[in-house]
């Protein structure tokens, strides 16, 4: 088959997939030209802003690729405050950002998912329950996702970063801790409790094969996903990661490639939301524009105080350290105006395909 067939019958088995994958020239092209078409006829040219807000690096995991493992002694752990959270949000309110994102290292202490409880109900009150929530605090019981949604969180995003078991294996540490089981488990459990549920993959990471992406996506497809954000893995030093740096493919690579499994999800899956990442700016300076162009409709502005931002280098050369809330909210209406695109204001923007799948 070649790539017209492809896409125009909407054929995607994992050989069609990895095809896709490894298009390069007019091929590629037309693949971007294809998701680019299939975004505007879907779900419209608009951008919706999530403010984000990274309020806490502490985390019990140890992940092996993570700049913020627990195994990192050497770094300064923070907890920013429910008050300064809160500001966080008002900036976000005032603003019309449709919603927030709250993210922190992962935690399930009982203190923590009571603060996190409290913490939902101030954000909707101080909002008018304008502000939408997503969450992104890792694996917790199905009890804890279902307080957490009564309390006013409607959105989840949790990476199964492989959907490849043996692959998970190799980026994590073999223990209770980190069972991909548990991973899964917790996916399924969102969706039971209701929530938009978000999932998505590292891309480039050492042993990954483009079969091995290919499985990615016809997981998310099969798992029905409402939101993914994906993006490129980047090695950072302090990582046990580090070790296999030189068996990675080139930084633009990994970007290409990212961009390629965006273009490529919207078409298999062309209502659900998807982020351009923070991950791909650190690459390419325009990659967040590049990932709007090709399909993806949410870009997370970083809200987090900045004296803060430092401490959450998930990854090396992660952008918008130096910069505030305001500084974001400027750049990225700039970087937007350029894609032709619309940013909803006010809205929350959520997953068409959420709604979709709740009627089917
Ligand atoms: N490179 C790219 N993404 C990373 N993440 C963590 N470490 C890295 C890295 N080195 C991503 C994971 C996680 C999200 C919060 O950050 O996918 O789910
Ligand atoms: Fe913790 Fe998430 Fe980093 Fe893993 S990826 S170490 S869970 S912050
Ligand atoms: Fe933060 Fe550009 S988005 S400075």
């Amino acid at each position: 088959m070649n790539i017209k067939e492809i896409i125009a019958e909407r054929i995607f088995t994992k050989e069609n997939l990895v095809f896709l994958l490894e298009s390069k020239g007019e091929d590629r092209q037309f693949l971007f030209e294809s998701s680019a078409r299939v975004k505007k006829n879907t779900i419209s040219d608009k951008v919706y802003f999530r403010g984000l807000i990274e309020f806490s690096n502490i985390c019990k995991k140890n992940c092996l690729y993570c700049g913020i493992r627990s195994g990192r002694s050497d770094l300064n752990r923070y907890n920013i405050d429910d008050e300064e959270i809160l500001k966080a949000v008002e900036f976000a309110y005032q603003n019309k950002y449709g919603s927030v994102v709250l993210q922190s290292g992962e935690r399930d202490d009982i203190a923590f998912v009571d603060r996190i409880d409290n913490l939902l109900r101030e954000i909707k009150r101080i909002s008018n329950n304008e502000v939408g929530v997503t969450l992104s605090l890792g694996e917790q019981s199905k009890e804890t996702y279902q307080r957490w949604f009564e309390s006013g969180a409607h959105r989840y995003l949790l990476r199964i970063e492989s959907s490849n078991r043996e692959l998970y294996s190799k980026i994590h540490p073999n223990n209770e801790l980190h069972d991909f089981d548990k991973r899964l488990q917790a996916l399924k459990d969102l969706k039971e409790v209701g929530y938009q549920t978000g999932t998505g993959v590292m891309v480039g990471l050492p042993f990954q094969t483009t079969e091995i992406l290919a499985e990615d996506l016809l997981f998310m497809q099969s798992f029905d996903i409402d939101m993914v954000g994906m993006g490129p893995y980047i090695e950072h030093k302090d990582t046990p990661l580090y070790e296999f740096r030189d068996e990675l493919l080139p930084k633009e690579e990994r970007f290409d490639r990212t961009l390629k499994m965006i273009a490529i999800l919207r078409l298999m899956m062309p209502d659900i939301n998807m982020a351009a990442t923070t991950a791909m700016q650190s690459i390419d300076k325009l990659g967040r524009e590049k990932a709007i162009k090709v399909g993806a409709n949410v870009v997370m502005p970083n809200i987090t105080p900045g004296q803060y931002r430092d401490d959450y280098f998930l990854y090396d050369n992660k952008p918008c350290t130096d910069d505030s809330a305001e500084d974001c909210k400027n750049c990225l209406e700039a970087r937007i105006a350029i894609t032709d695109h619309e940013i909803g204001y006010g809205e929350w923007g959520d997953s068409k395909h959420f709604y979709s799948r709740k009627k089917d």
